[in-house]
């Protein structure tokens, strides 16, 4: 699959990071069922709690216009190596999707791709 216009994304989404208090800011992207893509930051607040993070602030936004599937993830921070997504955000996606590949990128141009099935091997499920 073509990765830059989400990468593209995720990197303009982490310029509008707000995270005055840890200075780390992320940017995401979700590829959805429908081709739309769409990019969320990582939004901090005083209360230290109330953070949320770029991955799902991304997915959000794409559920809130009807979505449901993702295809595809892109997280872009300024690590070396590329940051992972959290273990809240691992749980997230895997709301919405059994398994789904995730592109880890820092500004220098390094990638990591790889499942989420493999982040995150045994998520929660409700009984049946
Ligand atoms: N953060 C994300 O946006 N995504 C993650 O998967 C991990 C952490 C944010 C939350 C907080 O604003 C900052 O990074 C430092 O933890």
């Amino acid at each position: 699959m073509n990765w830059e216009p989400l990468v593209a994304a995720a990197t303009a989404a982490r310029d509008k990071s707000h995270s005055p208090y840890s200075h780390f800011a992320v940017g995401a992207a979700v590829l959805m069922e429908d081709g739309s893509v769409h990019a969320g930051c990582n939004v901090e607040n005083r209360s230290f709690g109330l953070t949320v993070c770029a991955e799902r602030t991304a997915i959000a936004t794409a559920v809130g216009q009807g979505l449901r599937r993702p295809q595809a993830v892109a997280v872009v921070t300024d690590t070396d190596p590329p940051a992972a997504p959290c273990g809240a955000c691992r749980e997230v996606l895997a709301e919405f999707a059994e398994d789904l590949p995730v592109l880890l990128c820092n500004l220098q141009g390094d990638r990591r791709l790889i499942q989420l099935s493999e982040l995150f091997p045994l998520p929660f499920k409700l009984p049946q």
